[in-house]
């Protein structure tokens, strides 16, 4: 089993891209599931009903998001209604809407996928070891895979040990920037620590880079555009022993 993972994809121009990609990308590397985080999806931030359906029709199967999540208002009922969005998990447990994990059936076998978010120089939500504890007991697929959504390196590494034997795949998302790192951990979990970006190259993780510098050297509040032009697409591949549930091969894929 070939599932795909994909860094945040960031406004039009980077849905538009995925279009552009992603179907010759499935079909030559083999994949039977696509994961991609939409946090950014719409156009000046967040995700909106319109670039969720952009990135389900440009062959995306399961939408996981972060700190972005609640930018728009209008998604709060997407969420609610949507099974193949995911939320993080440790939000609120009665008054967050939406899931924060899914079980995709492809018939022949069912994934589990799960969205949490880091706590480490982010909004300090409830405790994602606690949380995927209770998820874990109440899921029985052999394949269960994580975006881990977080800010620090040693807060993914550090859950990449616990999860260890526990999940087929972890990934990281948030950063925008792929890590090196992809590796089997050795009790058979693949991981990387932050899978990367799909949007526009000429950047500051998305944002026209002039409005970035100004932001930093004036730190007043500046109104974030999305940059256009060229654009990459970062993702990671994890092949999965469907038996076992433990990952057998990772291959990170940068796309230009
Ligand atoms: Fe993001
Ligand atoms: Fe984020």
């Amino acid at each position: 089993m070939n599932i795909l993972a994909i860094g945040d994809i960031v406004g039009t121009v980077g849905c538009q891209f995925l279009h552009e990609k992603l179907p010759a990308l499935k079909k030559a590397e083999n994949i039977d599931l696509v994961i991609a985080n939409g946090e950014n999806s719409a156009d000046g931030n967040g995700i909106t009903k319109l670039s969720s359906e952009l990135i389900f029709s440009g062959g995306v199967d399961v939408i996981t998001l972060g700190n972005h999540t609640f930018k728009r208002k209008e998604i709060y009922e997407v969420l609610d209604n949507s099974l193949s969005i995911i939320r993080p998990a440790n939000y609120p447990e009665n008054t967050t809407p939406g899931n924060g994990y899914m079980v995709y059936d492809l018939g022949r076998i069912q994934i589990t996928v799960i969205n949490l978010m880091g706590c480490m120089f982010m909004e300090p939500l409830n405790d994602p070891y606690t949380v995927i504890d209770d998820i874990l007991k109440k899921t029985d697929t052999r394949i269960k895979i994580l975006d881990f959504h977080a800010e620090a390196t040693a807060e993914k590494l550090a859950m990449a040990y616990y999860l260890d034997g526990k999940i087929s795949a972890m990934f990281g998302t948030h950063t925008h920037v792929q890590t090196s790192d992809e590796r089997i951990f050795p009790k058979g979990m693949g991981y990387i620590t932050d899978v990367g970006m799909t949007g526009p190259y000429e950047s500051v993780l998305g944002v026209v880079p002039e409005l970035a510098v100004r932001k930093f050297r004036e730190k007043l509040p500046v109104k974030f555009e999305t940059a256009q032009g060229k654009c990459r697409l970062d993702c990671i591949k994890f092949t999965i022993n469907d038996k076992t549930g433990k990952t057998l091969d990772v291959k990170r894929i940068e796309i230009l």
